[in-house]
């Protein structure tokens, strides 16, 4: 048979076998997950917060338990004890468990200060990547392989944030990340995690800008890169760059990158005092937010960075003036859903 026959036959065939086949009903896609960060101490302490979380969430992630800090107490221990603490409590309830993260400037303990050199470098990345993800092997879905690795303000050449890893090994420390972390699990979601990329204003857009230019760079080089986390640390006092966010959405889908949301709170320390106006611009900024991803692609999950007031990192940087305490999640203090929560069940229902 000559070539053009034999492939005329088999679509033939093909076309045949499709017919046959049954049709498959347009169902609508599943719910995406939604998440939150968790505090290892409250969730032995606190009924209430245990509740809370198996009520609403289909996802956790370690606030702090996974970070070096916690991890590395020295060059040669692992401490998972935080890391399976919640990954025991993810299984009783039926819910995944995110990794957080590989790769970060802060949190890092003591004893790291005395890496030098681009060997010893990327010899203790490579032990610490390889170690960590391969130990939640095909248990922790997704990791935040980096986070934080754009420049505060970048500018020109200077776009990515110093660090140990930069200092001792050029650049290339987010490659030999990303590599290392797909060796140790080939099935994970590997992020590169990033906040103040979302809001309107020449710093944020610089920012999305400087990330572009790293996720492009880790495709032209074929490293394994699958979605960028928008932390979604939101300044309430700014409007959310909804076509800057779409378009930067956009952009990654071109390049087959998915995104998510990972961190999502509102910081409030200047939004007005009234508790409910406080409340409607909160809900409004992260609407605003995720309309605008979901616009250019569907987010594969949303987390917010704790679920209830009771627990927030906010005011370790963002205290109020008049002494009011935070609003910038989803429950409040006694575990009511404020409107934040609605925004939330709105978008992860019908996306
Ligand atoms: C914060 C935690 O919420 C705090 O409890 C901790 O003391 C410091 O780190 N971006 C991140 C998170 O990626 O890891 C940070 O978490 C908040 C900002």
């Amino acid at each position: 048979m000559r070539r053009r026959d034999f492939v005329q036959a088999s679509l033939a065939v093909a076309a045949h076998t499709a017919l046959q086949a049954p049709v498959a009903h347009a169902s609508p896609p599943p719910r995406i997950a939604y998440g939150s960060a968790v505090r290892g101490d409250a969730l032995v302490d606190d009924f209430a917060y245990r509740t809370a979380l198996v009520d609403h969430c289909q996802l956790v992630v370690p606030e702090g338990g996974l970070k070096w800090e916690a991890v590395r107490p020295s060059e040669d221990r692992f401490d998972f004890y935080e890391g399976d603490k919640l990954l025991a409590f993810a299984d009783q309830n039926g819910l995944k468990m995110r990794g957080h993260t590989l790769i970060w400037y802060a949190a890092m303990p003591e004893w790291t200060s005395s890496i030098r050199g681009g060997k010893a470098a990327e010899k203790a990345l490579s032990k610490h990547v390889r170690t960590v993800v391969g130990k939640y092997k095909g248990r922790i879905p997704s990791w935040d392989v980096i986070n934080e690795a754009i420049a505060e303000d970048p500018r020109g050449s200077d776009y990515l944030r110093p660090n140990l890893w930069l200092e001792n090994m050029g650049k290339g420390y987010i490659e030999t990340a990303f590599r290392r972390a797909q060796e140790a699990d080939p099935k994970v979601q590997l992020v590169i995690n990033e906040y103040d990329i979302e809001c309107v204003g020449e710093q944020f857009t610089n920012r999305r800008n400087a990330l572009l230019r790293v996720v492009r760079d880790l495709r032209d080089r074929d490293a394994p890169i699958h979605a960028v986390g928008f932390q979604g640390h939101l300044k309430g006092q700014y409007e959310i760059d909804k076509e800057g966010v779409s378009s930067f959405v956009a952009e990654l889908k071109a390049m087959d990158v998915d995104v998510l949301v990972t961190e999502l709170d509102v910081i409030d320390n200047l939004l007005p005092a009234d508790e409910k106006q406080r409340d409607e611009v909160i809900a409004g900024r992260a609407s605003d937010l995720l309309q605008a991803i979901l616009d250019a692609n569907r987010p594969t999950a949303i987390l917010t960075w704790g679920i209830t007031d009771r627990y927030t990192w906010v005011p370790m940087w963002f205290t109020r003036d008049d002494g009011s305490p935070n609003r910038p999640l989803p429950l409040d203090r006694d575990y009511k859903a404020k409107p934040l929560m609605d925004v939330i069940g709105r978008f992860v229902s019908r996306a």
